[in-house]
């Protein structure tokens, strides 16, 4: 089983190794992007993006259509890379995503749109966008979307995202399903497509989404989860009394980001599925169907990691603590305080001294003042010292975007892209005075 070191070391061979003892991405060194750039960063890597996007694509089989979940990382550039490997479209959950998607070149028929609470505005962009489908969450939903349609004169397809009776819940399957905001209960599914086909003016019943759970490392339940989805697509078109345009299976395939976690089996998975796909396509019920896979982590979280300074290392009661100029103000989820709280480090280096001892294990924190702004409290990472370059790898997902930036009024941190062998500066890095940005004096 790989130690967490080892896991951060694969990483940064991935991403260009290191000279000199310095970890060196892309045909430079780190502390060259540190002083043109300044710190922190988020450091992604475009070729290994693409080449993710691409084993997915292979796993999965050619039929099979990969859309992005644009949450995982909105950056502009990350989704253009995403948007020109054909046949991968865009799951979007908000106005702003399906902006960034549009502006990185995905074609509205390849981009779906899901999420509770669609305001009216934003179900009107999405007719208006002319997107596939509108994944709808709720049977009020569907009559909203049709009253936004016959506002424009336009028609606009529908998914039905389907919370089951048999739920997939992290690396398990159980019966019994959950409540909450996601998706219309599995019981209300023939009103759901009642109501669709009731405004055959304005909506095209496309077909049905499940989603329902994220880190699944187990392929067995994935697959069997995927069945039951099969199954709930043939019932969905009996009720239609036509064949489905659309079966989203979601996605969830896990992030080994913790010790003891061993990589989601995705050639294992592929080829479960293509057995799968082969046994159902030809049902007339899902003739001329797309398959969706819709995933965030999967494909971007290895080609990032977030690059920070530390600024003071100290000793107290035999403890070593060393603090850096960034933290869950940038990057909550690897300080553990997003979704659901931990207490595990994610793979990190010091990338200033790299291939050296591990050293005795430090505590790495950042600069908020609050205890839960920790990047793990037993990280061994060389004798770090003061200037040195902090590296949290498996950070290109749920990062710059999902991290609380104005806690503390700290900079923003600057986004780099490696790409064809050269770092390209994609968001400066923010300055002290963007705190007043947008705000209006009183006096
Ligand atoms: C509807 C939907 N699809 C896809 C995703 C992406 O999940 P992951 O990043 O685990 O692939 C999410 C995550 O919350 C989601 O809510």
């Amino acid at each position: 089983m790989l130690t967490q070191t080892d896991k951060a070391q694969d990483l940064a061979k991935r991403f260009g190794g290191w000279q000199d003892g310095e970890f060196a991405p892309g045909g430079t060194t780190v502390s060259r992007i540190a002083e043109e750039y300044g710190t922190p960063f988020y450091l992604y890597h475009g070729d290994m993006i693409v080449d993710r996007v691409r084993r997915v694509r292979n796993a999965l089989g050619g039929d099979v259509e990969v859309t992005y979940s644009v949450k995982a990382n909105p950056n502009l550039a990350v989704c253009q890379l995403i948007a020109r490997e054909r046949l991968t479209g865009a799951e979007v959950a908000s106005s702003g995503e399906l902006v960034v998607t549009r502006a990185a070149g995905f074609d509205p028929q390849d981009i779906v749109f899901a999420g509770p609470a669609k305001t009216d505005e934003e179900l009107g962009m999405a007719v208006e966008e002319g997107i596939f489908a509108v994944n709808v969450e709720s049977l009020n939903e569907i009559d909203r979307l049709a009253a936004t349609a016959k506002q424009q004169g336009r028609r606009i397809g529908v998914g039905l995202r389907i919370n089951p009776a048999a739920q997939l819940m992290g690396s398990q399957m159980r019966m019994g399903g959950t409540v909450g905001q996601f998706g219309l209960d599995e019981a209300d599914l023939a009103e759901a497509v009642e109501r669709t086909l009731s405004h055959p003016d304005y909506l095209t019943l496309r077909g049905i989404h499940v989603y329902t759970a994220t880190q699944v490392f187990d392929a067995d339940a994935l697959l069997e989860h995927c069945r039951n989805i099969f199954e709930l697509a043939l019932q969905t078109a009996d009720l239609a009394g036509r064949p489905l345009q659309m079966v989203d299976f979601g996605g969830g395939f896990g992030v080994p980001y913790f010790e003891k976690m061993e990589d989601f089996d995705l050639e294992r998975f592929g080829l479960g599925y293509q057995e799968l796909l082969a046994r159902y396509r030809t049902d007339p019920r899902l003739e001329g169907c797309r398959f969706v896979f819709e995933l965030g982590r999967y494909l971007v979280a290895d080609a990032g990691v977030y690059v920070t300074r530390v600024v003071d290392v100290k000793d107290m009661k035999g403890k070593t603590f060393v603090t850096t100029d960034g933290g869950m103000n940038h990057h909550l989820t690897a300080t553990g305080n997003m979704g659901q709280v931990f207490r595990k480090a994610y793979p990190i280096l010091n990338l200033s001294r790299m291939g050296g001892e591990p050293g005795e294990p430090v505590a790495v924190a950042g600069p908020c003042c609050t205890p839960l702004d920790m990047f793990g409290t037993n990280i061994p990472i060389g004798e770090p010292r003061p200037g040195d370059l902090v590296g949290v790898f498996y950070s290109g997902a749920y990062g710059f975007s999902a991290s609380n930036l104005g806690f503390l009024s700290h900079p923003n941190p600057a986004e780099v892209l490696i790409w064809k062998g050269e770092p390209h500066l994609l968001r400066p890095i923010g300055k002290p005075e963007d705190v007043l940005a947008g705000q209006k004096a009183l006096l």
